[in-house]
């Protein structure tokens, strides 16, 4: 499917012209990082960047709603973020909370569905309580699926999928020649979504931190050098139309 949509709405637009964007990716994963250096070169405490980051998510999600964007998947914490220091993580865990409380009335309005991918089990109650509410809320929502990965670890996903199936085939529930690739995908998080389409890091950090590892193996990548709580509205149709220009071959010519 094409769609068509005007990205500067009062220039002319001409045949090709780079302003129309014609190609929107189904789904976009966004690595949104550069929250705490955004916060030190304001010498803010790194916490204000984590706060300012979240107004980045509302616009992008907005946009994405816009574009008709399928789906949305945000890395917001990783397994990894655990050895960050106690207050930082506890401010990172009352985020979701703040942001729910005042922005899921237009989630709803929005058509959003709520999805999270990652292990919520050692989140504290009142993350997983906010995060659940909203879960359910949005569950009959037909529009953008909204994915936030929280204690969210690729390498850990996959060890997950592999004990599962194993399990499976000791059990005798499933013989070995039955473990496709698609058999593989539909154990993992990801399982309600297609594969990423452009994956988005901020921050000039050119790694992808232990994110989607499996499902990106012929997404597109876009590394910008802005931080996450300067991503706005018009660097994200940048990416965009950046994706516009891409060929995927997948392998062929
Ligand atoms: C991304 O920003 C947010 C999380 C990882 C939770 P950072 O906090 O990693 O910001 P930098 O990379 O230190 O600037
Ligand atoms: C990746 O950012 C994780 C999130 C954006 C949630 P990090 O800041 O944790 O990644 P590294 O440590 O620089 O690789
Ligand atoms: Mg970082």
């Amino acid at each position: 499917m094409s769609i068509r949509l005007p990205i500067f709405r009062k220039r002319k637009q001409k045949e090709n012209d780079q302003s129309t964007l014609t190609n929107i990716p189904r789904h976009v994963a966004i690595i949104m990082d550069g929250n705490g250096r955004w916060a030190k070169r304001r010498g803010l405490p790194r916490a204000a960047g984590h706060k300012e980051g979240m107004e980045t998510v509302k616009k992008v999600v907005r946009q994405a709603v816009e574009y008709n964007i399928e789906a949305l998947t945000l890395y917001a914490f990783s397994t990894e973020n655990w050895k960050r220091p106690k207050t930082e993580v506890e401010f990172i865990m009352k985020l979701p909370g703040e942001f729910l409380h005042t922005y899921l009335p237009e989630l709803i309005d929005n058509n959003v569905q709520v999805r999270t991918i990652g292990d919520l089990t050692p989140l504290p109650e009142h993350t997983k309580e906010a995060i659940h509410k909203a879960i359910e809320q949005t569950s009959t929502n037909t529009g953008l699926v909204l994915n936030f990965a929280l204690n969210y670890g690729s390498r850990a996903e996959i060890t997950g999928a592999v004990n599962q199936i194993v399990k499976e085939v000791a059990d005798g529930q499933l013989s070995p020649n039955e473990i496709t690739e698609d058999y593989i995908s539909a154990r993992l998080y990801t399982s309600h979504v297609r594969d990423p389409d452009l994956l988005i890091r901020t921050s000039g950090e050119v790694r992808i931190s232990n994110f989607l590892l499996w499902q990106i193996a012929y997404s597109e990548f876009y590394f910008t050098d802005v931080f996450w709580p300067d991503f706005d509205e018009e660097q994200f149709k940048l990416a965009l139309l950046e994706y516009q220009n891409r060929k995927r071959r997948y392998g062929g010519i």
